[in-house]
């Protein structure tokens, strides 16, 4: 082969390699609610156009009892100006700090609801907790699909994986989207650490051995966090961080933090923390697939509040 020719082929190979590696490369937009520091994403296949989105946000005012669609319309308004066809609304977990858009989102752009499996374990203690009535189904039917540890999916021609990383609760799942990883509630920005473990069924053990496992991904895994707090020295919210950068420079996780370092912790860490101002409203709507409890006989939903149970 000559110079030239060896040339061609090598750019030929360049370009398709180019390609590939475009179509695997999602476009990722993310929607920052400042009221409960919870971070929306759109993920999309630009080869396709084809759209999950990733925990979105019903905005909820605690004093009056009312919801509204700030939030959620943003999230309209992205997907209709980029003319995106939304295959999926996924939830990582039932959130205890917002409620979830995603039947409103379901209603006017269509795609399937989907929460980790084990969200039926969720589904008992909080059935339990807040005394719901047999209407209430503690099954997962409420949502469209269920997702398992290692199942694969597709968001148009991009491969996605759904990992299950419990520990923040026990059906925390991560959603890893062609070079990108969706970790809900697991490590946050490298300044701030990790998620609370101290909710029903959660486990300090289990989410270090959650985080541990989403460490193991390549290290140039592009990551995005449910949420963001800022941390002492930073004043700027902030999302998207890499595997590679965790490993090195997580302040709860990194390299070299053994188990029980992480354990005791982030044991003694909860022990500090103030149950979130929207746990209520928000468990007893997302373990409904973000719908709320059925109307009493005036037609009006109810939110309650057991006193002196958790
Ligand atoms: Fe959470």
């Amino acid at each position: 082969m000559s110079d030239s020719s060896e040339a061609i082929a090598l750019a030929t190979t360049q370009i398709e390699q180019a390609l590939a590696e475009k179509t695997k490369r999602p476009t990722i937009a993310g929607f920052f609610d400042e009221a409960t520091f919870t971070v929306s994403y759109v993920v999309h296949d630009p080869a396709t156009d084809e759209a999950a989105i990733i925990d979105s946000v019903l905005d909820y005012e605690a004093a009056s009892g009312r919801t509204s669609y700030g939030s959620a319309d943003a999230i309209i308004e992205y997907v209709k100006t980029n003319n995106l066809k939304v295959t999926w609304l996924i939830e990582t977990h039932a959130h205890a700090d917002h409620l979830s858009a995603a039947p409103y989102l379901q209603e006017k752009l269509g795609g399937k609801l989907a929460i980790g499996s084990e969200i039926i374990r969720v589904q008992e203690v909080f059935g339990k907790l807040f005394n719901a009535g047999s209407d209430f189904e503690r099954d997962g039917s409420q949502f469209d699909h269920l997702f398992k540890d290692g199942e694969r999916f597709k968001v148009g021609t991009l491969e996605g994986i759904a990992l299950h990383v419990p520990g923040h609760t026990p059906a925390d799942m991560a959603f890893v989207i062609g070079d990108a990883a969706f970790v809900g509630d697991t490590i946050f920005m490298p300044d701030f650490g990790t998620a609370r473990a101290d909710f029903p069924g959660g486990d300090a053990r289990q989410l270090f051995k959650s985080i541990r496992r989403l460490l193991s991904l390549p290290d140039d895994t592009r990551l995005f966090l449910c949420h963001d707090y800022k941390a002492p020295g930073r004043d700027v919210y902030a999302w998207e961080s890499t595997v590679g950068q965790q490993r090195r420079e997580n302040v709860h996780v990194k390299d070299g933090v053994t188990e029980d370092e992480f354990v005791e912790m982030r044991t003694k860490r909860d022990s500090t923390l103030d149950m979130p101002n929207l746990i209520m409203p928000s468990v007893q709507v997302n373990i409904r697939g973000g719908r709320l409890p059925t109307p009493e006989a005036n037609g009006v939903s109810y939110i309650k509040i057991p006193v002196n149970a958790v």
